[in-house]
């Protein structure tokens, strides 16, 4: 099975206005502790999962590129000690597109990093504003320029789907991504995120996002331009050139091993032969304390039964182009996906026009048609209700 090691950063410059994700924005941060606590962590995942091959690292956040580079190193370095790691592992970091961040590039190379995601969002000044980014469309241009120079592979972010966005206005700048771009894009569709101030202002209606079918529109626009381009989405927000996909993302996706290490990480690993889920502690100096005292910064571990590894490996699954094959849920339900799915809604489905009929598959597949990769929740829903 595969296996790959998540490592998240949780802090940030400033606190973006849509962004719910772990991310702190702190005064100070003792980066002496910080390299302990993750050493230490690391060093007790590997006496777990000893005889793993690490195929791929990912340095998630938060933003990581604010790392020091050395310590992004000596993570790799202990990961290199701990493990065997594949010759050609992936190690991917997140990057913010400001001039700081991108001094750093090389140095973030020469650390062992080939693969930077950068946070681009738009390429709009007055959206970078609105989304409370500190970078210009030009700074950006230039991070993913110096990046495509230095690492052996590249990716970046946009979100769409924002307050007064035409159809017109997201095709053009979808080019000059194209045009910008390596083989990788995230492409990610405006959330209002509870707890974040979006969501209060939203609330307020101090601004509005595309209503349904816009948003629709929004989506067919963004297929049709990728697509032309050879760069089909091979997941819900993921598009690559064949070849170039987040081979980390896969292991999340395709229901592999993954080492969760930092705050609020998760993870999923096998233990003779029953997998487990794993959280670590949220807050940064939780996590930081738990595992100064203790060995690691797990807050709980959850023994999986199979329904629920059956369940999260569908819906893991489902948001890939590629789909589900039923050889890979059949160790989760006695060889047998109809024991746990309906077959009158899985038929429903089919009839219905949003999933592929498997009968006529040579490997049995649970897939959604074009037509229900853009419904996949209400989809998923209605299958395993
Ligand atoms: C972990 S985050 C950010 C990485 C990096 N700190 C940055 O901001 O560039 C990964 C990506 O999630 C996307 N994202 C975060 N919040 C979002 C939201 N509310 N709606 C849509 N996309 C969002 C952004 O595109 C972001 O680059
Ligand atoms: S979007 Fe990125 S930079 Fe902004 S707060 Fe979230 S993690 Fe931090």
């Amino acid at each position: 099975m595969s296996f790959g090691i998540y490592i998240h950063w949780p802090f940030c410059k400033s606190k973006c206005p849509y962004c719910d994700f772990n991310s702190h924005v702190s005064q100070s941060i003792d980066i002496e502790l910080w390299r302990a606590a993750y050493l230490k962590s690391l060093a007790y995942g590997a006496g777990k999962t000893p005889d793993r091959i690490v195929e791929s690292v990912f340095f998630g956040g938060g933003t990581p590129s604010l790392m020091p580079p050395d310590l992004v190193a000596d993570i790799l370095a202990a990961i290199q000690r701990h493990w065997r790691v594949a010759n050609d592992w992936e190690v991917t970091l997140e990057a913010n597109p400001t001039s700081f961040e991108i001094e750093k590039f090389e140095a973030f190379r020469a650390a062992g990093v080939n693969r930077v995601s950068i946070g681009v969002q738009s390429l709009y000044e007055g959206d970078l504003k609105f989304l409370g980014r500190e970078h210009s469309p030009d700074q950006a241009r230039f991070a993913i320029s110096e990046a495509q120079k230095i690492f052996d592979r590249t990716s970046f972010d946009l979100i769409y789907a924002r307050p007064n966005q035409t159809v017109e206005a997201w095709r053009r700048e979808l080019d000059e991504a194209l045009s910008l771009s390596k083989g990788h894009l995230s492409l990610y569709q405006l959330t209002i995120e509870k707890g974040t101030p979006f969501f209060t202002r939203h609330a307020r209606k101090e601004f509005t996002i595309p209503e349904q079918d816009l948003a629709a529109d929004l989506y067919d626009v963004t297929q049709e331009v990728l697509e032309q381009a050879g760069m089909p989405a091979y997941e819900v927000s993921n598009h690559a050139v064949l070849g170039q996909e987040s081979r980390h993302n896969l292991i999340y996706w395709q229901y592999g091993e993954y080492l969760g290490i930092g705050p609020g990480a998760h993870g999923r690993v096998v233990l003779d032969g029953q997998r487990y889920s794993t959280r670590d502690h949220r807050a940064p100096d939780i996590w930081l304390e738990r595992v100064s005292q203790t060995s690691n910064g797990l807050q709980g571990q959850e023994a999986l039964t199979l329904e629920a590894q059956f369940q999260e490996c569908l819906m893991m699954g489902m948001r890939l182009r590629d789909g589900v094959p039923v050889s890979r849920l059949e160790p989760f339900c006695g060889g047998n996906v109809f024991s746990l799915l309906d077959r009158k809604s899985y038929d429903h489905l089919v009839t219905g026009g949003v999933m592929e009929d498997m009968s006529f598959m040579q490997e049995k597949t649970l897939r959604t048609t074009p037509q229900g990769f853009k419904c996949l929740n209400a989809v998923l829903g209605y299958l395993l209700s």
